[in-house]
């Protein structure tokens, strides 16, 4: 095995600034072995990309190599293809029946009147007052369901995110488990609901006619959902810093053409999007740079150092807004990349040129990580809009 490498991604530094240990990583070590995650670690673009592309060699099923997968975790993220096939078709027929346009106008109305009450506040904290409620309104809307209690809400997905780190703190485990059985107990109370147009009425008018398992549905309905207001919530975190820290990224933006915005959107996500790695497991013994992988080890994809490679992307440490081709993994690669990617997108561009059009946004104290390795995102970010 490859010598041991200091790695910490719960560190306070990591959790401040992860690019410049990425970057050593991708120099000195590109695969090395992780003994608290018990996982081979990848940085480099090609290799991560490689493997999420591979799911023949790297699977994300851990079933394909005997390990077992309880009945509440089966879902479309944790099963492979052929099983996936017609689940994933039935989510994608589902997201590209809703119109794009009228979703990003959506998000525009609700954003803006937000930005409106918050104008009129000296200080106030950008991941509760436009973060959270603004993922968690799009996704109901997107979905066609009641947007869920938000506080209640906030609360189980970041039991979700914090399970994902179980490799790193396994006392997590429980709370997590637990969030999962929540969401699941909220994709049967939509069941009971009236029925309203959007993605949930599809998944549910259309799986019916599938030949798959039913749990493999109904888990996959609540995944999705948390799938999208995880992701947009740290998102719109994240993305509010960087824009807040670069000034003059935002100035670049102000009447910025469809084309550049578009562009723009892209890159700040492969600047700081939120997903930092994913896994997936060896399904044969395989080589990557001299090591051998044995069938059954866990392999550990660092999208976010992969988005930083400079054998990929000139000046990979700077935002360039028309940056083309912009091939990153910040939506995940290959048969399990991201469903709604589209979506994000859309909802992402909506909030930065709302934010071009606010009064400046600026700090009003410490910004407070969230103690979280998976997925990158925030606590708290004290801030107010100044004319
Ligand atoms: C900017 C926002 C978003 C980002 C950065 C993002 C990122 C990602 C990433 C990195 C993956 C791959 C995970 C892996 O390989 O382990 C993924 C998968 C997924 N995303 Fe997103 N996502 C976003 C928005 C959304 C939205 C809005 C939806 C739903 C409407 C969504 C639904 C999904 C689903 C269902 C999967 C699982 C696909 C599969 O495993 O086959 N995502 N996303």
């Amino acid at each position: 095995m490859s010598t041991a490498v200091e790695y910490d991604p719960l560190s306070p530094e990591m959790l401040a600034n992860p690019y410049p240990q990425y970057a050593r990583f991708r120099r000195t070590a590109p695969i090395f072995w992780h003994e608290g995650m018990k996982s081979w670690v990848l940085s480099r673009y090609q290799d991560c990309r490689d493997v999420l592309r591979d799911n023949d060699t790297f699977a994300r099923d851990r079933r394909r190599v005997g390990a077992e997968l309880p009945e509440f975790l089966q879902n479309i993220q944790t099963i492979d293809p052929p099983d996936q096939g017609p689940l994933k078709s039935v989510l994608m027929n589902a997201l590209r029946s809703q119109d794009l346009d009228t979703a990003g106008a959506q998000a525009r109305e609700q954003i803006t009147g937000i930005f409106a009450d918050l104008a009129r506040r000296e200080r106030f904290d950008w991941i509760k007052e436009v973060a959270a409620p603004v993922a968690l309104t799009i996704t109901s809307h997107l979905f066609g369901v009641q947007r869920p209690d938000l506080q209640w809400y906030v609360k189980l997905s970041d039991s979700i995110a914090r399970r994902m780190d179980i490799g790193l703190r396994p006392e997590r485990a429980a709370v997590g488990n637990d969030a999962r059985t929540q969401l699941n107990s909220l994709v049967d109370q939509w069941y009971a609901a009236e029925r309203r147009p959007g993605v949930f009425a599809t998944i549910r008018e259309t799986a019916g006619q599938l030949q798959v398992p039913p749990h493999y549905v109904h888990n996959t309905a609540g995944v999705m959902f948390n799938a999208s207001y995880g992701t947009l919530f740290a998102t719109v975190s994240n993305i509010a810093l960087t824009l807040i820290e670069r000034p003059e990224t935002l100035n670049a933006l102000r009447g910025a053409d469809r084309k550049l915005l578009d562009s723009a959107t892209d890159e700040l996500i492969r600047f700081e999007g939120p997903a930092q790695g994913t896994s997936r497991v060896a399904t044969e013994r395989t080589v990557i740079h001299g090591t051998t992988i044995e069938r059954g080890q866990i392999v550990l994809t660092l999208m976010a150092s992969a988005n930083r490679d400079e054998t990929e992307f000139t000046r990979p440490d700077e935002l360039v807004l028309d940056r083309s081709p912009n091939r990153h993994l910040s939506f995940g690669w290959g048969v399990h990349g991201c469903l709604g990617a589209a979506f994000g997108r859309v909802a992402v561009r909506e909030l930065i040129l709302c934010l071009t059009e606010a009064p400046r946004l600026r700090l009003a104290g410490t910004p407070v990580r969230r103690t979280t390795a998976t997925v990158r995102s925030l606590d708290s970010l004290p801030v107010s809009f100044t004319a």
